[in-house]
């Protein structure tokens, strides 16, 4: 059987029931793919559901406070995801008349919208024929097709994403885009693939040349840096901590803002001198 056809027929028997797929919502499709960036599903699923049940669509999003989005946030990390979410979201409300971007060029344009995003949204809403090419798709193509070719280098996005168009059936990216994705989460998982049971055991490539293990190669290494901080911690007379939001974007630490400090300290300026 074809790989795409075995594919999707692997995944309309294995897959997981997640909210995001129980319709073509654009904007629900796009809050669960910018929440699982970084997240595991299982981390992510709670957080998914009491945002939508806050926000039941973008323009519910979009007519909410900053505040309020980020607390729904709280603990998710990564808080630009959500600041640009809702900024987005203002901007479809606003600005586009209510219109949520029907196509893969459209939603590239988005802020916090980039090429995967866009493919995940425009396949999984509007069936779209474009290929969704993350970790998981790395991963599932060059061990079934064996390609060698170095994710991490330049022209490897490109040649997956290739792979992946060639492979994605007419009419059914939305299917096929999910399975792949899917297949690579459960079944072709990074590390000790149980290949015994897999539905390609008879046709992955990798697997005939022993090669699973090995593939994808990813040469470079992660650049580990070490960062020190340091902190001043200020308490009042009860010795409670007296933290103050950062304004602006900064290292995404509660940190007290130079404002507050330059208030504070005035203040003490102020007493010690009159
Ligand atoms: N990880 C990223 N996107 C996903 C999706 N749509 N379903 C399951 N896991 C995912």
């Amino acid at each position: 059987m074809k790989f795409s056809k075995a594919l999707i027929q692997w995944y309309l028997q294995n897959k997981r029931d997640l909210p995001w797929r129980n319709d073509t919502n654009p904007y629900t499709i796009w809050l669960s793919e910018i929440m699982l960036q970084q997240t595991r599903v299982a981390q992510g699923l709670p957080y998914f559901l009491r945002f939508t049940a806050a926000f039941p669509t973008f323009f519910d999003l979009a007519k909410a406070d900053e505040e309020e989005v980020l607390k729904l946030w709280q603990g998710l990390g990564y808080y630009s995801r959500a600041r640009n979410l809702h900024k987005t979201a203002k901007q479809i409300a606003f600005e586009f008349n209510g219109e949520f971007p029907k196509s893969y060029g459209e939603l590239l344009k988005l802020k916090g919208i980039g090429e995967y995003t866009a493919a995940a949204i425009a396949s999984f809403a509007y069936n779209e024929s474009v290929p969704v090419v993350d970790g998981n798709v790395f991963r599932v193509l060059s061990r079934y097709f064996d390609v060698e070719t170095d994710i991490a280098s330049t022209g490897a996005k490109k040649e997956f994403t290739q792979l992946a168009a060639e492979v994605l059936p007419k009419g059914q990216a939305n299917l096929f885009n999910q399975a792949i994705m899917e297949f690579g989460a459960l079944q072709c998982v990074p590390k000790n693939p149980d290949c015994g049971i897999c539905v390609f055991n008879d046709s992955c490539l990798g697997l005939q040349q022993k090669k699973v293990a090995q593939l994808p190669v990813k040469s470079k290494k992660i650049k580990v840096t070490n960062r020190f901080f340091n902190y001043l911690v200020f308490s009042d007379e009860n010795d409670k901590t007296i933290i103050n939001k950062e304004p602006k974007k900064a290292f995404g630490t509660i940190c007290m803002s130079f404002q507050y400090l330059k208030r504070k300290w005035q203040k003490v300026t102020s007493l010690f001198w009159t």
